[in-house]
């Protein structure tokens, strides 16, 4: 019966062709199913003579099992090779550097505000603050700046409806106010009292927007009030502030005659690079001046026995210089590309 050893190597070869079990068993069923080769030889020994049908049968049962054989063959190796493929697709690079924990760092503008108050500090400022929901009295009219003064109108803000009385304030310089009261109260009836010097760093706004301009920016105000203070205590006290918040010795610093209501006289601070991109151009940088004796006066404050200098600046501005930054949005648009590199 050699057709038998054929159809064993024929099975062999049908089942090594399975690519997976779901072919596997459809092959199985043409050798070892009910219509399958196998059985219909079994059928046919019934024909033969008792002597031949005995030798016919064994040698188809063994035949049988040499299928059966090489079926648990393969059905086994497609199984080891299912394993394989899965563990390949799971496997772990125990030896991969971890993906840490993705520091987060400070937005560039508050790192300008803590370096600008650590410095302040240090030479006994203490930091203050008001709302950013502030009074129109506190805003303007506290500050020198008398309903229908052509000075509110570079204020353009934004009021609250149905208020006219409290709007978003337009710069820190109200906080001047808040904290004069303050302090007047806590020396109330006192014959002398220690001097005021707040610095006051925050958010103000305006209605105004383009590269160098944002409807909120950020400001810090500086006020020194005391029984001899002049203004040649303000150009040391922000000249070398200046120079210490940029690092630089050589830094040029002028003040440069200008008007505000609360001030008298009023100067506009310009500085000057010696090195660097900007080397060599004036850049404005703050307002400052003596306090105006009506602001003392608001205050609370007897402007026959105290003088003061106040001065107010950009954060936003001096964050700008200090990175070399050439765009106000870009502190505002949230940007991690941006803002990561100050990390
Ligand atoms: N408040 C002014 C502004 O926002 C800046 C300023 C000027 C503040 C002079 C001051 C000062 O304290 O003395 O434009």
């Amino acid at each position: 019966m050699d057709n038998l050893d054929q159809l064993v190597v024929e099975a062999e070869t049908a089942f090594a062709a399975a690519l997976d079990g779901t072919q596997l068993e459809q092959v199985k069923a043409r050798f070892l199913g009910k219509a399958g080769s196998l059985t219909e030889r079994l059928k046919k020994l019934g024909a033969l003579p008792a002597e031949e049908r005995r030798m016919a049968g064994a040698e188809i049962n063994r035949a049988k099992g040499a299928i059966e054989a090489a079926l648990e063959a393969r059905r086994a190796a497609l199984r080891g090779a299912r394993l394989q493929e899965q563990l390949a697709a799971e496997a772990l690079d125990v030896t991969l550097p971890g993906r840490g924990t993705g520091n987060g760092g400070l937005h560039p503008v508050s790192r300008t505000q803590e370096r600008v108050e650590a410095l302040f500090r240090s030479i006994g400022f203490v930091v203050a603050d008001g709302p950013e929901i502030e009074t129109d009295w506190h805003n303007f009219t506290a500050l020198n700046t008398p309903e229908n003064h052509p000075a509110r109108s570079m204020h353009d803000t934004f009021y609250l409806e149905g208020r006219d009385d409290v709007m978003l304030r337009t710069h820190t310089s109200p906080v001047q106010i808040r904290a004069m009261m303050e302090h007047v109260r806590h020396y109330a009836g006192e014959q002398t009292m220690a001097d005021v010097r707040v610095i006051a760093p925050g958010r103000v706004y305006r209605v105004d927007s383009d590269a160098t301009h944002s409807p909120m920016f950020h400001q810090v105000e500086g006020l020194w009030v005391g029984e001899n203070v002049s203004f040649a205590d303000l150009k040391g006290v922000v000249a070398d502030f200046l120079r210490k918040f940029f690092e630089s010795e050589d830094l040029r610093v002028r003040f440069r005659p200008s008007f505000f209501p609360f001030t008298e006289p009023s100067a506009e601070i310009d500085v000057a690079f010696m090195s660097g991109a900007l080397e060599g151009s004036w850049l404005e940088i703050a307002g400052c001046g003596m306090v105006h004796p009506n602001v003392l006066r608001f205050g609370g404050i007897d402007p026959e026995r105290y003088t003061g200098f106040a001065f107010g600046m950009g954060l936003d501005r001096l964050t700008m210089l200090r990175y070399g930054v050439n765009d106000l949005r870009l502190f505002f648009e949230g940007d991690l590309r941006f803002l990561s590199q100050f990390r």
